[in-house]
This record gives C-alpha cells, sequence and structure tokens, in this order.
C-alpha cells in the first residue's frame, strides 16, 4: 500500500457505498439496507446486500464482501493503488505527486519498458516474415490460406534462424536485466543470451487495449512442442488475457465464439466472425470469463471436437455460467475445429451450426446419455437420476419446468414421474437448489469451526452493538483472539471503541490486504444477528455462554502452554473465576 492511511480513509469518507456500487449493480432498498443480485456470481434471487450505514457489501450466496475499494478491485480488475486513484478522482480528492512512491514509478518504468521490447520485438518478427529471410515462415502461413491482410492484422511473424533480435534491442539500449525479464531469452552462464523463439511462425498476443504482452511461435513442421508461449511475466498473466479480445471487443453480435487456439480466432476472424477469442489451450478462468462479461453476456463454445476439447468444454461451462454468461455448445463434427471445419465447409455451413449451437444443458445431458446404456433398465434409472441432478440446478421454478418438459419429451419420461423425481432429489437437499458456483470450505474439524464461530458471533455482535464492549471488557480483551484475521478485528474493534466510542467497518476492511481476509471481514459485519430482537435476559444468557466459551478457549490454551505447576494452579483459579462470573447488560 503506497498512499498514506489517513489519506485512503478521507476519501473513502466522501464515497459514499450505495452511490457508487449503484452505478454499476441494480439495487434496491430493501429493509434497513440495500439488495441486488450478485455481480460476483450467477443468481437468480438477491443475495448481494449493501449497507450504508456501515458503508460495506456483502454476498450472502458467494461470500464476497468488502467496501468501497475492495469493489472497485473486484469488479474492475483493478489494483488497490488503481482503485484509490479512481475513487480519488470521483471525490474531487488531489492526490499530491510525492504520494506516487518511489516504488510505484519504478514499477510503472519497467512495464513501460518491458511493453516497449515487446513492440519491438513484434515489429522485428513482422519484418523478418516479409524479408527474403521470412520465405519459410511466409510460405507456411500462406499454405494455411491466410492473406496478407489477417497477417498484418494479427501482426503475424517469424522469428529467424541467427539470434538477431538481441543485437537489435541491445542496440536500442536494452539491458540485460530487462531483456531477461521480457522471457524472450534465456541466458546462460557459457553461452550468454538465447533466443527463446527460433525458426517459429510467430504469433503476438495482445491485451485489449492491442499491447503486444507476449508471444507464441509454432514450428512449422511436426516438432516439439508445437506452440511455444512466452513464460509469465510482470506484463502476461495468462489466466487474464484472451487472445483476439483487442478485437473481439468491438463486435456488434451479443455473444463471442470462445476457441481454443490462435489459429481457430485467426481463421474465424478472417472469414468474418470477428467475435472470436481464445483462451489458449489452457483451462478457462473465473478471471477471463469476468472479462468475457464486460463485452457480451452470452458465449458459444467452439472447442476442438475431439474428447480433450469436450472435457474442456464441460470445465468451461461452469465458469462461465458462474460468472453470469449463457452458454451454448458448437457442433463442428466431423470437423476437428473452425479452422478446419470453414475450410472444408465454408463460413454459411459455420453460420448455420452457430444458429444451431446447443445449450450448455442439452450439451451436457447429451454427454451424460452417451456414458449410459439406455437399453439397460438399471442404468437407464441412473441415468433419469444425473438428468433429475441437473434440473435442480436451475434457480428459477419456470425454466426448471420448462427443461423438465423438454427432457421428458425427448426421452420418452412421464413429465409427471420426472418432476417427481426432481422433487424427492431436491428434498433430499433440504428444499435448497445445487449451487454449482458456490461450496463452502470444508475438511476442518468441528471443533475447530466452534472456536472460530464463537469468535465471530462475538465480534458481530460488538460491531452491532458497540456499548456492550463496556460491559464485558472486564472478563474479555483482545488477547482472547489468536486467530486472523479475528485477532486484527478484535484489536481494531477494543481500540476504536476506546478512542472514539463507535466502530467503523469500512476502516477495519481497509487494514486488509488479501481479498480472502476482506471476505471474512466483511461478513463479520454483515452477518445477521437474530440474538439483537431477542429480550434482554434471552440476550444476557446468550453473551454469557459465547464469552465464556471463548475465554475458556484462552485458558486452555495457555494452559497447554504453561510450564510450572504455579502457572497452572494460576489457571485452574481463574477457570473457577469464570464459571462464577456473570456479565449483565
Ligand atoms: P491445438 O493443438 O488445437 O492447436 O492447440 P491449433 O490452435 O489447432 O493449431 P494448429 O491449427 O494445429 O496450428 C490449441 C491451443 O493450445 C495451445 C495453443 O494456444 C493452441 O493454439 N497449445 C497447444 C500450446 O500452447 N502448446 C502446444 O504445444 C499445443
Ligand atoms: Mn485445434
Amino acid at each position: 500500500m503506497y498512499y498514506p492511511d489517513d489519506l485512503v480513509e478521507s476519501i473513502r469518507e466522501k464515497i459514499d457505498i450505495v452511490d457508487l456500487i449503484s452505478s454499476y449493480v441494480n439495487i434496491k432498498k430493501h429493509g434497513l439496507g440495500y439488495l441486488g443480485l450478485c455481480p460476483f456470481h450467477n443468481e437468480k434471487t438477491p443475495s448481494f446486500s449493501v449497507s450504508q450505514s456501515r458503508q460495506i457489501y456483502h454476498c450472502f450466496g458467494c461470500g464476497v464482501g468488502g467496501n468501497v475499494f475492495t469493489f472497485l478491485m473486484e469488479y474492475d480488475n483493478l489494483t488497490f493503488p488503481e482503485a484509490v486513484r479512481t475513487l480519488a478522482t470521483r471525490a474531487g480528492v488531489a492526490l499530491p505527486d510525492e504520494v506516487n512512491s518511489e516504488e510505484e514509478k519504478r514499477q510503472a518504468g519497467r512495464k513501460k519498458r518491458l511493453l516497449d521490447i515487446h513492440t519491438e520485438a513484434a515489429m522485428f518478427y513482422y519484418s523478418v516474415l516479409k524479408s527474403n529471410e521470412g520465405t519459410l515462415g511466409y510460405q507456411y502461413f500462406k499454405k494455411r490460406q491466410l492473406s496478407d491482410e489477417t497477417i498484418t492484422r494479427f501482426g503475424l511473424g517469424y522469428s529467424g534462424r541467427s539470434t538477431r533480435l538481441y543485437k537489435h534491442l541491445r542496440g536500442k539500449g536494452y539491458t540485460d536485466e530487462e531483456l531477461k525479464n521480457s522471457g524472450l531469452f534465456t541466458f546462460d552462464e557459457k553461452s550468454g543470451a538465447r533466443e527463446k523463439f527460433w525458426n517459429r511462425v510467430m504469433f503476438p498476443i495482445m491485451d485489449a487495449n492491442n499491447r503486444v504482452i507476449a508471444f507464441g511461435g509454432r514450428v512449422m513442421g511436426d516438432g516439439m512442442p508445437k506452440y511455444l508461449n512466452s513464460p509469465e511475466t510482470m506484463l502476461f498473466d495468462k489466466s487474464r488475457n484472451l487472445y483476439g479480445l483487442n478485437y473481439a471487443r468491438h463486435t456488434k453480435e451479443k455473444y463471442f465464439l470462445l476457441c481454443e487456439g490462435y489459429m481457430d480466432v485467426i481463421a474465424l476472424h478472417q472469414n468474418g466472425f470477428t467475435n472470436a477469442c481464445a483462451s489458449l489451450g489452457t483451462a478457462l478462468t473465473g478471471l477471463q470469463a469476468n472479462l468475457i462479461k464486460r463485452y457480451v453476456k452470452q458465449v458459444i463454445i467452439t472447442y476442438d471436437s475431439d474428447g480433450a476439447g469436450t472435457k474442456a468444454a464441460l470445465r468451461a461451462i461452469p465458469i462461465l455460467k458462474g460468472a453470469g454468461i449463457s452458454v451454448k455448445i458448437l457442433d463442428m463434427k466431423p470437423y476437428k475445429d473452425p479452422d478446419e471445419f470453414i475450410k472444408n465447409l465454408g463460413s454459411d455451413e459455420y453460420r448455420k451450426r452457430i444458429e444451431n449451437a446447443k445449450t450448455s444443458f442439452d450439451f451436457e445431458v447429451g454427454i451424460l446419455e452417451s456414458e449410459f446404456d439406455l437399453k439397460d433398465p438399471e442404468q437407464k434409472t441412473a441415468f433419469y437420476n444425473e438428468v433429475a441432478k441437473k434440473l435442480l440446478m436451475f434457480e428459477d421454478e419456470l425454466e426448471r419446468s420448462n427443461y423438465i418438459e423438454s427432457i421428458a419429451v425427448k426421452y420418452n419420461i412421464r413429465i409427471e414421474e420426472l418432476r417427481k423425481l426432481v422433487v424427492k432429489l431436491s428434498a433430499r437437499n433440504a428444499g435448497m437448489p445445487v449451487s454449482t458456483t458456490y461450496t463452502k470450505e470444508s475438511g476442518k474439524s468441528k471443533k475447530e469451526d466452534g472456536t472460530k464461530q464463537a469468535q465471530e458471533i462475538l465480534l458481530t455482535w460488538l460491531t452491532k452493538e458497540p456499548d456492550i464492549i463496556k460491559r464485558i471488557s472486564d472478563v474479555i480483551n483482545e488477547s482472547d483472539f489468536v486467530e486472523e484475521p479475528y485477532k486484527t478485528v478484535a484489536r481494531m474493534v477494543f481500540e476504536e471503541y476506546q478512542k472514539t466510542g463507535t466502530i467503523s467497518p469500512a476502516r477495519i476492511i481497509n487494514h486488509f490486504d488479501e481479498a480472502e481476509s476482506q471476505k471474512k471481514v466483511a461478513a463479520i459485519f454483515s452477518n445477521d444477528m437474530p440474538v439483537m430482537n431477542f429480550d434482554r435476559a434471552e440476550k444476557e444468557r446468550v453473551i454469557n455462554e459465547i464469552v465464556k466459551r471463548i475465554r475458556q478457549q484462552s485458558i486452555d490454551r495457555i494452559t497447554r502452554n504453561a510450564t510450572s505447576t504455579e502457572d497452572l494452579q494460576k489457571l485452574l483459579s481463574m477457570k473457577a473465576e469464570l464459571q462464577k462470573m456473570h456479565i449483565s447488560l
């Protein structure tokens, strides 16, 4: 964090979280706060809540939460300093120049140099391709039917057989250190710098703003690996980028065509499908899905029609849906990928396949069907059960009902029969729709959970009724909270109350750098507390129970580490005291 806390806090105070979030998400007044559909996961019933009094947001569905800064960081994929700058502008707070710390300036400078290196390298590879030395590469692209226009548009190039890029870049004043960080060279003591890409046709990878941030290089024959890609660098995080997005983002279509690789994207664009982009051979990530969601709400997956492609599609579906994107799958059989398909059947035929693309549900059921032998009664039942489980995932009644009908017709099951099966399964799940997007943490022992739960409840309570701190501070204090983030939250809660007599949740959240902790802390402040509506006697009983439990755990912990009998005796009497004490409200 490069901005002083006071400055950050003064910006935060000037931005109202309800104002900010409602410019991105549709939220409505609901009870004491605001409620809307969570922008961070896919849902039909609102569980994203924003509290004006506490200046925080929290989603009861997927667990995200935080303050104005974390919202922008998650929603717009910003770093903390970027979020601070954005909100400073919005709030009309001037950021003094010195605040842009030396370290941050150095970082920005390094990044700029790396971008320049990549631009230079792309121009270099391109000019090699167009020179005599590039004949081999140029012929390869021609054999794959790429037009000169396409080659230029995608900045395709050729890394020759001699190692001239290194000399070229050194001649332009870049240091070995910088060239090493670019990922375009490897260095070893004996032979010095070596070019990573050698005798390959080159595909510059651009970010959404057309800046070259990495390369892929393909062998021109059958060598291995087929494609060599830049390593992750300061510029290139492959989980956050999509090949072709710089062009696809300008499409007028309402959907993207999502493919596997470089050549698919390029072939599609050359044939007029300028809404194609690719996740480049790696499994699609949630970050990439969020990136897509900024531009379109629907994706048609056009992965290879082999086993690997099908598996990749099955993995991508929940990730895309989790980001709130609706998904269809395009069938290219008997051809392998878009490039091959269009070469053989042409783009009109491909367009037809787009129109006939299956919904992800039909696609998944189709795969299931192929895994069971429907002539065998036992397997048939198992298949119906699996389909019913999938039907459960529709949160929307009407949508679910429509799918039940279409499945019943398709597989010749009586509608009522299938409906009953779905209801039965749903009852087994305690009436909860099975969510695909959110799984609770598991694996922790019950006892450990209980400890944390008590601490969390007490902290939640204290943030809602800070005056209770006065009543309990004789028995319990911050040292009784040992685990993060509870420990820090407790320390800040006790400190702030002592200083100001109140507690500011949004300020406390700012103290945590990591998204994981911010979520947990936001949850502490947002938890529902039915106990607040209890009468005083009942509240008193509960608070005694919780405080005693936490204190007891604390004493047990110290006991385990005690070394002298004297200590142990002291601890025993503390324990006895604890049993006798009573907090009154
Ligand atoms: P494919 O093997 O399907 O390649 O891998 P492709 O795009 O169809 O390429 P051509 O038509 O044979 O030239 C799909 C994607 O997986 C990544 C690349 O991004 C590729 O485009 N990949 C594949 C690699 O990164 N390395 C490899 O060795 C192979
Ligand atoms: Mn392919």
